[in-house]
């Protein structure tokens, strides 16, 4: 049985009390955290960088999950790793070098992963599959947290785990966008082994703690091959 990893997104928490957050989430047992970096120029938003990379590793120990939304992710490999990033994560839209920056990627030690948009076809992932540690599928655009599940996308990643399954090498495969109790089960069931929820967590009326203990009995009674 495949384990299956949450990592809440801190996107959605309140980055007044950001610490607080995360300590809620660890405490009522995420299994990573996921960081969206975002650069106003890939995705229409901007975010933070390195130095909230940096405050987070000070407070948590579990592994930080960063989701590079930025063009040329190149340049800043090395800084998310001197600031504590466990996975690095490109979008294969943003590196016409790919091959190369996976590489880089895993030269600093790292987990390396490869996001895909929703209009991106899996086939983008043909020749650097047996080189990532992860795949991630954009299950809404980019850009912002709370929005709508796209339905298609379960399909995508059902491929997407045939495809992995093919090639018969372990490499997780993370779901990013509108995730939440009402389509854990079926994404768990399609093959998703990691599962990115912001909104669902952090702003669910019962709190963050208790929305994410919620999306565990969830996801444990779903079916997992
Ligand atoms: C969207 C980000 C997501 C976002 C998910 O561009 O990559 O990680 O935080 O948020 P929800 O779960 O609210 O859709
Ligand atoms: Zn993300």
């Amino acid at each position: 049985m495949k384990r299956i990893w949450i990592a809440p997104s801190v996107l959605s928490a309140d980055f007044a009390c950001l610490a607080r957050a995360v300590t809620e989430v660890a405490e009522a047992g995420a299994d990573w955290i996921h960081v969206d970096v975002m650069d106003g120029h890939f995705v229409p938003n901007l975010t933070f960088g390195m130095p909230i990379v940096a405050a987070l590793r000070r407070i948590t120990s579990l592994p930080l999950d960063v989701h590079l939304m930025i063009e040329a992710p190149e340049r800043y490999l090395e800084a998310f790793a001197r600031a504590g990033a466990d996975r690095l994560i490109v979008h294969v839209e943003a590196c016409p070098h790919l091959h190369r920056v996976i590489q880089a990627i895993r030269g600093l030690g790292l987990r390396a992963g490869v996001a895909l948009n929703p209009a991106t076809p899996l086939s983008a992932l043909e020749e650097i599959l047996p080189e990532v540690d992860q795949v991630l599928i954009m299950t809404v655009n980019p850009g912002f947290g709370g929005q709508a599940f796209i339905k298609r996308m379960l399909d995508k990643v059902r491929r997407a785990r045939r495809m992995i399954d093919t090639l018969g090498q372990f490499i997780e495969l993370e779901v990013d966008g509108g995730v939440g109790p009402e389509n854990a089960p079926t994404l768990v069931e399609a093959g998703a082994t990691v599962l990115v929820a912001g909104a669902s967590i952090f702003e669910a009326p019962e709190g963050p703690a208790e929305a994410l203990r919620r999306l565990r009995r969830v996801v444990e009674s779903a079916h997992v091959k």
